[in-house]
Formats: structure tokens, C-alpha cells, sequence
């Protein structure tokens, strides 16, 4: 059974509320650890990025389901690739709210949270060090 990653970043339609954020991660956590998909999200209260891997039916499925998903939009993919291990098993949908006074490597590279800026490498390599700031994972 082949893995994959997707990386997508997108604008949020409106300033979603921290419940309506909570909503989402609630719903994702449950489907996500059904069908074993892990990965994290993060907001600044105006974009998403999101990271997802998965078996490669289920994460084109919910990408599918997520792209018409009308609480976001100007859904841009940056990365869809085979993996063979994951590296964000420790959540079925971590969720970090951004920004948070540490400094990331991205963040020095462009003054901010700019994930439209960030290729594959970086938005990983992002997700990755703020992954401490996620809050209630499964
Ligand atoms: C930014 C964002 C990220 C989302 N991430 C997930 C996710 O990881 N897993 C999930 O099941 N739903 C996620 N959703 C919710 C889906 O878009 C969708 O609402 C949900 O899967 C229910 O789909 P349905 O109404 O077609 O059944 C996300 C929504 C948004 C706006």
C-alpha cells in the first residue's frame, strides 16, 4: 500500500473563529485517525497551510472533499509525492495557530508566515518546527 504526502497552502473566506477552527480539527481528528491519515494544519487567520499523508485513495479523496470546502479558498497544491515514512506520526490532524514568537528557518528566510512563498522542502521543514506549537491532536 503506497504512502503519500500533499502540501497545500489556501486563503481563508472569512476570519474563522477559534471554534470554527476547533470544529474542523474535531471532525478531521476522527476521520483522520480512522483512515490513518496524519499530517498538521496550520492558520494565521488568513491562510492555511496543510499537510497530509496518507494512503494515496484516502488523501485524494479528501483532498477532493477539502478543495471544495467552502470556509477556504485559492487552494494551491505545492507537493504530492510517494513517501516511505511519515514524519508527522504523533498527530491525526495537529493544529498550530500561527504566528508564535519562535523564529522558524522559513520565517528568517521571509520575514513571516508566507506559505505561498515556501516550496515542498520548506513547507515541511516549517510544519515540522512548529509541530511543539500544535494543540489537541486525536
Ligand atoms: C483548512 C481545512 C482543512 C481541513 N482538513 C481536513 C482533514 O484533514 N480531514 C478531514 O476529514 N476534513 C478536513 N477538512 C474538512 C473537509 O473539508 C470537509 O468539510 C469534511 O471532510 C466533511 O466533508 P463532507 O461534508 O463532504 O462530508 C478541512 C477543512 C478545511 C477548511
Amino acid at each position: 500500500m503506497q504512502i503519500v504526502r500533499l502540501i497545500y497552502h489556501s486563503l481563508a473566506s472569512y476570519n474563522l473563529s477559534k471554534s470554527e477552527i476547533k470544529q474542523i480539527q474535531q471532525c478531521s481528528s476522527q476521520f483522520n485517525a480512522i483512515n490513518k491519515v496524519t499530517g498538521m494544519l496550520v492558520y494565521d487567520n488568513l491562510r492555511f497551510l496543510q499537510l497530509l499523508e496518507g494512503e494515496t485513495v484516502v488523501i485524494n479523496d479528501l483532498y477532493n472533499r477539502i478543495v471544495n470546502d467552502k470556509r477556504h479558498n485559492c487552494v494551491q497544491l505545492v507537493h504530492f509525492g510517494e513517501l516511505n515514512n511519515r514524519r508527522f506520526t504523533e498527530w491525526s490532524m495537529g493544529v498550530a495557530y500561527m504566528p508564535v514568537s519562535k523564529k522558524t528557518f522559513v520565517e528568517s528566510k521571509y520575514g513571516g508566515f508566507f506559505p505561498d512563498k515556501f516550496n515542498a522542502y520548506e513547507a515541511t521543514r516549517y510544519l515540522q518546527e512548529v509541530r511543539e506549537f500544535a494543540v489537541e491532536s486525536m
